[in-house]
């Protein structure tokens, strides 16, 4: 039996073991407050006092002065994965929503792609756009904006790149966050890849355009397996060669077309797909080699 709720998704466990939300408001604020404690060294003894929480849609940060922040991480809704508003329904239903006083999350600004909500990846793509603008509105000159964000399909990240680029923010560095273990959205849903792709870009002192490139993307995976540790490794495998491939093609300012199904089509035609586990083609699990006829 797990042993607490699968998080982000609703569902009727065979087996329920019921937990406490006051516990767990108490885990969420004590992490909170030793993120504040790390922040001292940097900040001074005040970093508790000056810490500012604050909710509103982050396509309108209209209360935060133009170039006056140092620094943006941002792991906004990696596009159709996970129903953010909806998942609170129940918490706002227990909170009296509906009731005077009780309040529903707003769901006109969020972003995510979503049928019930009518908003499809181009609608998705205007708030990142107007999210990313607001990002590159209050950040100082040349500082930068940390964006952790992985995805499946190559229309989800088209638009958060054009986001990124209209916004005038220049990516310069890409890298791989192995989050180590899978949860349970990377298992099962239709969006969710294994490793996330964090971006890392810059705010430049006036906007130009983005640079245009022609990368291959075969030529870019042959290279990624050439280099990668002798036998089976995560390295090796379809989850972070794309997330690899994804990065690399981001990086180096070209437009992803390529879904991950497309992905695994390419790496199974053109390198030997070994299995990792008894019966790879149940499992899914391969990982691949440059071919040595
Ligand atoms: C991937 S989650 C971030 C989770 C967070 N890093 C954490 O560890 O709790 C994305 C979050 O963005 C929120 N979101 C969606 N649209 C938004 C918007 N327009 N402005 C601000 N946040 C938004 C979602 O409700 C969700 O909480």
């Amino acid at each position: 039996m797990a042993p607490g709720p699968i998080l982000g998704t609703m569902y009727l466990p065979s087996f329920s073991a019921e937990i406490n939300p006051l516990q767990l408001f108490k885990r969420r604020i004590n992490l909170l407050c030793r993120a504040a404690e790390d922040a001292r060294p940097q900040r001074g003894m005040d970093s508790l006092n000056d810490l500012c929480i604050s909710t509103q849609s982050a396509t309108d940060l209209s209360a935060v002065p133009d170039e006056s922040i140092d620094y943006v991480f941002t792991d906004p809704p990696f596009g159709q994965n996970i129903m953010y508003s909806e998942l609170n329904f129940l918490w706002e239903c227990g909170l009296g929503s509906g009731t005077a006083g009780g309040r529903r999350t707003d769901k006109t600004l969020e972003a995510v792609v979503s049928k019930s909500q009518g908003k499809g990846v181009g609608e998705y793509g205007e708030l990142m756009a107007a999210a990313f603008a607001e990002i590159n509105r209050v950040l100082k000159k040349d500082r930068w904006m940390t964006l952790v964000f992985h995805n499946t399909r190559a229309d989800v990240w088209a638009a958060i790149q054009r986001g990124i680029n209209a916004a005038g923010l220049r990516v310069e560095g890409v890298q791989t966050l192995d989050k180590s273990h899978q949860t349970f959205k990377q298992v099962t849903a239709e969006g969710a890849v294994g490793y996330d792709v964090v971006v890392n870009c810059r705010k430049l002192p006036r906007p130009i355009r983005p640079k245009s490139a022609q990368a291959k993307p075969l030529q870019i995976l042959s290279d990624l397996l050439a280099g990668a540790p002798q036998g089976p490794c995560k390295q090796r495998t379809a989850r972070h060669l794309h997330a690899r491939l994804t990065g690399e093609l981001i990086k180096s300012g070209n437009n992803i077309t390529m879904d991950y199904k497309d992905v695994l089509q390419l790496l199974h035609h053109n390198f030997e797909a070994l299995g990792l586990k008894s019966r790879p083609e149940a499992s899914g699990e391969y990982w691949y080699a440059l071919r040595t006829d």
